[in-house]
């Protein structure tokens, strides 16, 4: 009896400290990703992890849409997802299409050879404004790679204090509805009211008759802590997916202090609940979100000496 309890623990210790580096749970390894219940699955029906970065908004830091830094992103900063950021408004893709199109069929492409996941993300606080332009785009990308398991598609960034069942809702029916003229199957992300964090709303009338959609939850960890947390768990425990998106080590300004403990509490829950995660931001900006320091080249990206503070606590979580 002694004898086959302490084996039992053994075993217990073993499989918790088993390293998942992201970096080597691929495309080519998990294939096509669905979603049963409230569990993100692969080919096999088993649970999967997603670990990585965004993009910072294509409009200002453009210099990181390119195959070099997906590379990286693979590789250094040990992620198995890259999000494309792509900016709508300031000048991005309702302005000029075209160029923000190549930028993230490039990271797209980029993320396919490289053999991880890739969110397509209509980076976007009014998206409800830009309906007809967001069918566009969703209808070029779910077309053109709807055929790859590593495409993933975020509908809406992050509504802002707006009507979920009035708005938001009626926004994301119109877009599955395009993405999955072409798509029958990949992964659907959805934004909630108050930068998709009022997951009540969702659960008191979540989208009804869709397969693989997951909602997303977007926390910073100087403004959103504890309670938070247990807002989403009551969520998921009564049957909503959720998806983080996108997260920082710091407030949501994007600047200030580094929360070490709070954010290390946030992938512990993660961890236990095995849910994906998205850093905010693969950037060189000079403020706290950033993981690069400035003029960190695509080559450079997430190699040691060129993580920030925020830098130097993500990337050997995604090896965890
Ligand atoms: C972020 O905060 C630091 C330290 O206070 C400051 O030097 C930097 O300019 C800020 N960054 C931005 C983009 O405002």
């Amino acid at each position: 009896m002694k004898t086959f309890f302490i084996l039992s623990c053994l075993v217990v210790l073993i499989n918790n400290s088993l390293s998942k580096d992201a970096a080597q749970e691929t495309v080519s390894k998990h294939g096509k990703l669905s979603v049963q219940g409230t569990q993100l699955v692969n080919q096999n029906g088993e649970a999967v992890q997603l670990k990585g970065m965004s993009m910072f908004w294509s409009v200002w830091m453009p210099k990181y849409w390119n195959e070099a830094t997906v590379q990286s992103i693979h590789n250094a900063c040990h992620s198995n997802i890259v999000r494309a950021a792509m900016a709508v408004e300031y000048g991005g893709y309702l302005t000029d299409p075209t160029t923000e199109m190549q930028r993230v069929e490039t990271v797209i492409e980029a993320a396919i050879k490289n053999d991880i996941y890739v969110i397509a993300d209509w980076h976007d606080w009014h998206a409800e404004e830009h309906l007809e332009q967001a069918k566009g785009f969703f209808e070029q990308i779910s077309k053109k790679y709807g055929g790859y398991p590593n495409l993933i598609y975020e509908t809406y960034n992050e509504p802002l204090d707006i009507a979920w069942s009035s708005v938001v809702k009626p926004y994301h029916e119109e877009i599955i509805k395009v993405i999955r003229a072409n798509d029958p199957d990949n992964v659907i992300l959805l934004g909630s009211p108050h930068y998709d964090q009022e997951l009540d709303q969702v659960l008191a009338d979540p989208i009804t008759g869709q397969t693989n959609i997951m909602y997303t939850l977007h926390f910073y960890s100087v403004d959103t802590k504890q309670w938070l947390r247990d807002r989403v768990q009551n969520v998921m425990n009564n049957g909503i997916p959720i998806f983080v998106s996108e997260y920082g080590t710091c407030a949501g300004t994007g600047n200030g202090t580094v929360l070490a403990d709070e954010t290390q509490l946030w992938w512990d829950w993660l961890d236990q609940n095995q849910m994906s995660y998205v850093n905010w931001a693969l950037s060189d900006k000079d403020e706290a979100a950033s993981v690069l320091i400035a003029d960190t080249t695509p080559e450079n990206a997430c190699q040691d000496a060129y993580l920030t503070e925020s830098g130097k606590l993500v990337i050997p979580q995604n090896k965890k």
